[in-house]
């Protein structure tokens, strides 16, 4: 496969040549893999820093005084010091680890929710949330009395801004959004709603899952409150991730979970807690894909955002074009402003039978209502295709995609 995106000079075989998992065959053809917003794959780096961490350094972190607890110690807070600086984010104590984004917006929820929601207060959330930016609080609102208002989505995939701004009001305690949708691409106007939801006196959670791997993302630029993201969306190990907190709500929120690490002293008496971060970081953590995150966050920095992007948009451009030419074919999701994500529905096919076809063909894509069923509900669809590009995509593949749509239709219809 030779490409080399002609317009912006990406060497996108020089970025293939580190996902080893690129190579290998699917049902007899070479891999497609457009399930990116799933998650995306790994490259060598990071399958090497997790080698290296389990063969050299395996210790457990902040607790022993030999040498390989100091090494996985100081590699775990490496990772912090990295996400601080991806982020933009003021302090290292305000980078907290989680399981990914849905345990952060859980925390936020347990925490920060339970102490400071009161029946009547009301949360924004928008139409096109991800189901673990919509569950959380419908169970803090059961505890708390608190009100879920919902900002529409318009039939091309945006939100309806201007009726996010009749639903806030000095009733509005969070607003909780998804920063770029997983289900169509839409990138919303995070900032603008940052900004209103302030001047009301409420705090902002950014849903950070489909956003972080490809927008540069800097959150004191944003002013978000809290920014919730997941490593394995950003070519990192599963089962890690951060939330970011100003230190100020931070500081004020009781512990999400109780165990070691988190306090500073315990007695049947009294326990008090942990400073930031540890206060949120209960248990040993996920230590070794942490470390490895460090890796991933590199890798994506030595590509460089910027490029990256570039590339994704000139392929989500080629591919929209594409399909637009199928028959039948209608693209789910037109926003002005978009991550590659590619969503789309064929008349008289269903979505499933389309993705076993194209894995037939050696095509990952992932069909079905993506966890956004209120979304579905409103676009009144059973679900979509969705084909989600990384850097490490080629325009062939797409070619490949679409040969592989039109022979699946013909078998289909
Ligand atoms: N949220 C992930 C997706 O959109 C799993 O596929």
């Amino acid at each position: 496969m030779q490409a080399v995106a002609e317009n912006i000079g990406f060497d996108v075989m020089a970025v293939r040549k580190q996902f080893p998992v690129l190579t290998r065959m699917v049902k007899g053809k070479p891999l497609v893999y457009f399930d990116n917003a799933a998650t995306a794959q790994k490259p060598q780096a990071v399958i090497d820093a997790l080698d290296n961490y389990y063969k050299l350094h395996n210790a457990n972190i902040h607790r022993g005084i030999h040498s390989l607890a100091e090494e996985a110690t100081a590699a775990y807070e490496a990772t912090r010091d990295t996400v601080q600086h991806f982020i933009n984010a003021p302090q290292r104590e305000e980078i907290i680890f989680t399981r990914g984004v849905t345990e952060s917006i859980n925390l936020v929820a347990y925490t920060w929710g339970r102490t400071n929601l009161k029946a009547g207060d009301e949360i924004i959330i928008s139409g096109m949330e991800h189901h673990s930016n919509i569950v959380p609080w419908q169970l803090i609102a059961e505890m708390t009395g608190a009100v879920l208002k919902v900002i529409p989505v318009t039939e091309n995939g945006e939100l309806e801004m201007e009726v996010f701004y009749t639903l806030l009001s000095t009733k509005t305690k969070l607003v909780a959004i998804v920063h770029a949708s997983n289900s169509l691409g839409t990138i919303n106007p995070v900032k603008e709603i940052i900004v209103a939801a302030h001047a009301k006196g409420a705090v902002v959670l950014v849903d950070g899952a489909q956003s972080t791997v490809h927008l540069d993302i800097d959150v004191q630029d944003l002013d978000c409150d809290f920014f919730a993201i997941s490593s394995h969306k950003v070519y990192g190990p599963t089962g890690t991730g951060v939330l970011y907190g100003k230190t100020v709500l931070l500081e004020a929120m009781p512990p999400f979970m109780g165990g070691g690490e988190m306090i500073k002293d315990v007695s049947f008496e009294k326990t008090t807690w942990n400073d930031l971060p540890y206060k949120f970081e209960a248990g040993t953590p996920n230590i070794a894909d942490t470390v490895a995150f460090k890796a991933a966050i590199d890798f994506v920095n030595s590509v460089g955002k910027i490029a990256a992007l570039n590339y994704e948009n000139d392929l989500l451009q080629y591919a929209t074009n594409q399909l637009e030419q199928i028959d039948g074919l209608r693209i789910v999701g037109k926003a002005k402003h978009k991550v590659s994500v590619a969503s789309f529905v064929i008349e008289g096919v269903h979505p499933q039978d389309i993705g076993i076809l194209l894995d037939n063909q050696g095509v990952a894509v992932r069909t079905g209502h993506h966890c956004t069923q209120p979304l579905m509900h409103r676009l009144g669809l059973p679900g979509t295709i969705r084909a989600s590009f990384a850097m490490y995509n080629t325009k062939e593949e797409i070619d490949v995609l679409i040969a592989a749509l039109t022979k699946a239709i013909k078998l289909l219809r």
